[in-house]
């Protein structure tokens, strides 16, 4: 087994998959009711900015995903002591915090970005930050110059030791002026969890707006933070002396929603996403009309259908409110059944075209440029680093065994299999867990054939 797999093999145990390979007999429409619950990319935020407060806080509607569980792992070692009160929620009480052993930090965050966003946090409440290597989907170089340059700027020192990066603040932080070159969502909360505590005022222009990023600044105003969101992407922060804990329910996972509902279109199946709302999902839900999907929207969720044949779309993924690169993996299964030529355009990440390579084993016709190719004007500068995939459709797909290469891209695999004729094995399946609750229940609940192995 190397390191990657290992990795994910203990992400799917630590959320009770028992198995790191699945077989999947495709060709069945997948129909039923599932849920979704808090988005992954939030409630891991959340857990950090308890660390903040002086009393415990209660996050609600908490995903049982392994992305969550290195949080917790991490806030322990810090001496948070964090319980589920009941099911789906946690408390975080950050009472005792302390310095943590390296070696442990180290184990827990191979897998996972958010301990990053650890810094500002830990530099009020201890001084000090130590960052292991980081871990996350393989999907580009995701560097990490925005959140060293953000901290920097607080007044923070960092410097590169043996065991990762050491941040400490001898002056303390201050209230800074920030200017991100692209509206990065881990540096933007890198700089809201870190300008809340900082004394005097922080400016930070060019900030991400997804909605994630206002359901953590929603927290942190509970806490007792001033946040001033203003036109044109800038954040004022002042900041404050104290912070409280918090209660709230986390927003739902929209990027688990779309890939369902993604399953539905490609599947010709029927789909009723229990909590997905439609404000935070305007931009795909555009998107999979045009595409030949209908959808209907309730008050307790989104049921997602196909209105006829699919028909080709030209996609460009960007930042909010654009099209969500999370998205774009689990549409192009469904655009490979499009009756003409679909686009999809990569403009966040300069390596996520990669997974399409299986699809093309599985009978796809997808011809990824590398370069990139001519698009729209889009509302945030064009970056160097853009892939396009031109999907020409219908193919019919067959059945392959194919290995889960990161999050979104293992999702999108389970729809193909499922849409495929004949047999699929797909492994390394624990990645799948990082960001997907229960997922292999939910493909029980919605008549997929399938077992699990190994
Ligand atoms: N970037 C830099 N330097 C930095 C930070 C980012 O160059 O210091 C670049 C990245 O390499 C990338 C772009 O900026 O090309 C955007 O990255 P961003 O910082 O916005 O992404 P992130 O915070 O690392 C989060 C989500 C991703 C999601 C992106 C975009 C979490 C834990 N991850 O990543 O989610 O794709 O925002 O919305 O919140 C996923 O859920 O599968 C996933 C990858």
């Amino acid at each position: 087994m190397d390191s990657l797999t290992k990795d994910a093999a203990k992400a799917g145990l630590r959320v009770g998959l028992t198995s790191d390979k699945i077989v999947i007999h495709g060709g069945k429409p997948l129909a039923g009711r599932i849920r979704v619950r808090g988005a992954k990319n939030l409630a891991t935020k959340a857990m950090v900015a308890a660390l903040l407060g002086e009393t415990p806080s209660l996050l609600q509607d908490v995903p049982n995903i392994s992305d969550v569980n290195v949080v917790r792992g991490m806030l322990g070692a810090y001496g948070v002591a964090v319980t589920a009160p009941e099911e789906g929620q946690l408390l975080l009480d950050p009472t005792n915090v302390e310095r943590a052993h390296f070696a442990e930090i180290d184990a827990l965050a191979g897998s996972s970005r958010i301990p990053i966003l650890f810094c500002g946090p830990l530099l009020h409440r201890l001084g000090e930050a130590l960052i292991p290597d980081l871990g996350g989907c393989r999907i580009g170089d995701r560097p990490i110059d925005f959140h060293m340059d953000a901290l920097r700027a607080f007044g923070a020192v960092v410097d590169k030791s043996y065991e990762g990066i050491r941040i400490t603040a001898p002056d303390g932080l201050h209230g800074a002026d920030i200017e991100l070159p692209y509206p990065s969502v881990g540096a933007t909360e890198q700089v809201l969890l870190t300008a809340v505590r900082a004394r005097g005022v922080t400016e930070l222009k060019n900030a991400a707006i997804e909605p994630e990023i206002m359901d953590l600044i929603a927290i942190l105003q509970k806490m007792g933070a001033i946040i001033w969101v203003e036109p044109n992407r800038t954040i004022f922060i002042e900041g404050v002396d104290h912070l409280a804990g918090y209660t709230h329910r986390a927003i739902f996972d929209r990027n688990e929603a779309a890939s369902w509902a993604s399953a539905a279109l490609a599947t010709d199946g029927d789909i009723f996403v229990e909590g997905a709302k439609q404000p935070e999902m305007l931009t795909f839900l555009n998107v999979f009309r045009k595409a030949g999907g209908a959808f209907d929207v309730q008050e307790d969720g989104i049921r997602f259908s196909r209105a006829g044949e699919l028909k080709p779309v030209q996609v460009e993924t960007d930042v909010h409110p654009g099209f969500m690169t999370d998205w774009q993996q689990p549409l192009v299964v469904a655009l490979t059944q499009a009756d003409g030529v679909s686009v999809v355009h990569e403009t966040v990440y300069e390596n996520r075209l990669g997974f399409t390579d299986a699809l093309v084993e599985m009978g796809a016709d997808i011809v990824v440029h590398t370069d990139g190719l001519e698009s729209l004007t889009r509302r945030v500068p064009r970056r160097k680093l853009e892939q396009a995939a031109v999907i020409t459709g219908p193919t019919k797909l067959h059945g392959a065994d194919v290995r889960v290469p990161d999050l979104r891209g293992g999702f999108s695999y389970l729809i193909a299999a499922l849409t495929a004729e004949g047999t699929s094995t797909i492994t390394n399946l624990g990645i799948i867990s990082r960001g997907y609750e229960h997922f292999v229940d939910k493909l029980t609940a919605l008549g997929a054939d399938f077992s699990l192995e190994g």
